[in-house]
């Protein structure tokens, strides 16, 4: 029961396999996993807890995990309920223990716990504020917005191991395995993707340290290879592209627009272009904004409906604007069987996110794609790949 990171600090988090949604929202296929765990030092340090349903089985660990001795601390790195609905339980089980984050932290606990009986036991620490547990001391670093404003890290001395809060997290139950890429970039880019520049400032204080072992909030413990992970954050961070490509994203009621978005696929494509298509009437939004992440380019398709927009692209744009995607070349494919509104829509949504380019022509069909709508999508393509 419970995984050894190192020598003295235990992995406690709990897999949650029969949940269909994050923050009720995005789809987890294969679960997620809550992380939580134990530094056992002259002092006892647990870090954070877990979600309500895993509130036994992350006990029964941390009981195991414990031997028999009693925890000093319980530093809480985000207060977000997935990691803080145990304090209160953890807090009442341990009548001396302390719970260590920061003020902020420390000043919404009474928003989530209304009798905040343990008030007198909370330690707030700020920015390079460290504790020592015997042999190891830990340094805490702030991290707002990461995913909220009162998130902390926690760097550990001996073992150079970061406790890196969401940081480094991904959807996922630790029992499923995949390729962490994937599974890590939808996280990241809907939990924390509008909050680029403060993961760069995050990442520049994680830069000054020497870093073997990265334990997130979220999916596995990372214990090699490092620099590929920092480096997807710095892309993802900087909203730079992963790779050269186009996503081609399209809405469509009877298949008119499906068609054009399609065929304006296969003409990237036969310009030796790299191309996603993504139904958003059909697929995961939220994997549709992680692929707009990855991808330099974006194509959008959409009818006019009710004389605006149709909402699946509505709901698209809108949430590339909330993410922050910026410093994108777009191309437009709108359709309108009597008076197209669409295409102007996305336009306008489009050029309010940061350093987008729209490319010309803007594609107007009317019903369905005929045999004369080829020539504009062809000028499209080749204006998206100039
Ligand atoms: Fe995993 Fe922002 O909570």
């Amino acid at each position: 029961m419970g995984d050894k990171i190192t020598d003295n600090i235990t992995y406690i988090g709990v897999d949650e396999t029969d949940i269909e949604v994050f923050e009720n929202q995005y789809p987890l296929p294969h679960g997620v996993s809550y992380n939580s765990y134990v530094i056992i030092d002259e002092k006892i340090a647990v870090t954070d807890t877990v979600d309500t349903q895993c509130t036994d089985r992350w006990l029964a660990l941390l009981d195991h995990a414990l031997k028999g001795r009693k925890p000093d601390y319980l530093i809480v790195h985000h207060m977000e309920p997935d990691h803080s609905a145990n304090i209160e339980r953890a807090m009442s089980l341990f009548k001396d223990m302390k719970l260590v984050a920061s003020a902020k932290a420390i000043s919404m606990l009474s928003q989530f716990f209304e009798k905040l009986d343990f008030a007198d036991r909370c330690i707030a620490v700020k920015d390079g504020d460290t504790l020592s547990l015997g042999q190891r001391t830990l340094t805490f670093m702030t991290a707002p917005m990461i995913h909220w404003p009162e998130v902390m890290m926690t760097y550990v001395d001996v073992d150079r191991l970061l406790f890196s809060a969401d940081a480094f997290g991904k959807f996922g139950a630790l029992s499923y395995d995949d390729k962490w890429d994937n599974e890590a970039r939808r996280y990241y880019t809907n939990i924390v993707g509008k909050y680029g520049p403060q993961v760069q400032a995050a990442l520049k204080k994680v830069a000054k340290l020497d870093v073997d072992i990265i334990a997130p909030l979220h999916g596995p413990v990372l214990t090699s290879n490092l620099d590929h992970y920092i480096g997807l954050y710095d892309k993802w961070s900087t909203y730079t592209p992963e790779e050269d490509g186009t996503l081609v994203a399209y809405a469509s009621i009877y298949g008119g627009t499906e068609a054009a978005a399609l065929q304006l696929a296969d003409a990237l494509r036969e310009r030796g272009d790299n191309v996603v298509t993504f139904d958003l009437c059909r697929q995961d939004m939220s994997e549709a904004v992680a692929q707009s992440f990855r991808l330099s380019r974006l194509a959008v398709a959409a009818p006019t409906y009710d004389a605006g927009l149709f909402p699946a692209m509505h709901d698209f744009l809108y949430h590339l604007r909330i993410k922050g995607l910026k410093n994108r070349k777009a191309g437009i494919i709108e359709n309108g069987s009597w008076a197209p509104m669409s295409g102007k829509i996305m336009r306008e949504m489009l050029e309010t996110l940061p350093s987008m380019e729209v490319v010309e022509p803007m594609v107007t069909i009317k019903s369905r794609m005929h045999s004369s709508d080829v020539a504009s999508i062809d000028a499209l393509a080749d204006s998206l790949l100039s």
